[in-house]
């Protein structure tokens, strides 16, 4: 799959298949969130792949999202600021959640191109998940995502790019805010496109 076609076809899916994903897959698309950029080298980024179903159920709980428990895998990203707080101060607690942002859609693309589906789920109760997964206090628990398949039904249904997705011209300005104008800096000529 081209990188574009797994940034057009990332999308949230809540309904899984009954069977469940290949372990190694979910590894592939760990491995991949290595490859994101990490400020002063610093990545801070953990991974927790949790296949327990007790477990699971525990996490649906403590999102009280129930498709949540429907996973076979739910993957649990956390992450330690304490390097980048040390380096950086508060501002390390900044660069700690870009980071994984950039982690995550990383992990994200490569489970598109491997044809497993997820849903970024940020709200839970942090107490609760950190509980049920042993994590440390001083950690933060940045999302949860349960894996699976999608179902052919789901797949019939979402048609890509039918997805409400903001338009270009609301998000981009051209040298300074609020510019929606670009301004050629040269005469534009076919010549010079
Ligand atoms: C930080 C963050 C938190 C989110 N939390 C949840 C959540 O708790 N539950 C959920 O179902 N979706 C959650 N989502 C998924 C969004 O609802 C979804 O990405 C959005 O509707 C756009 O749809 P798409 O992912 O298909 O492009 C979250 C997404 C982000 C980035």
């Amino acid at each position: 799959m081209k990188l574009m076609e797994a940034i057009e076809k990332r999308k949230s899916v809540r309904r899984f298949s009954d069977k469940a994903p290949d372990w190694r897959k979910i590894l592939r698309a760990i491995d991949a969130a290595r490859y994101a950029p990490s400020a002063g080298g610093y990545f801070v980024t953990k991974f927790i792949l949790v296949s327990d179903s007790k477990k699971i159920v525990e996490l649906a709980a403590a999102s009280q999202q129930d498709f949540v428990g429907k996973a076979k895998y739910v993957v649990v990203v956390v992450t330690d600021d304490s390097a980048l707080v040390r380096s950086y101060d508060e501002r390390g607690v900044r660069y700690a959640t870009q980071q994984s942002g950039a982690a995550i859609q990383n992990f994200l693309l490569a489970l598109t191109e491997q044809k497993l589906a997820t849903t970024w789920v940020g709200h839970f109760v942090d107490e609760q998940v950190k509980r049920v997964l042993d994590i440390s206090e001083g950690l933060y628990v940045e999302a949860i995502f349960p894996i699976g398949i999608e179902t052919a039904v789901g797949i019939r249904y979402s048609v890509v790019g039918s997805r409400r997705k903001t338009r270009l011209d609301n998000i981009l300005f051209f040298d300074k805010w609020g510019n929606k104008q670009m301004v050629p800096s040269v005469k534009l000529s076919r010549e010079a496109v």
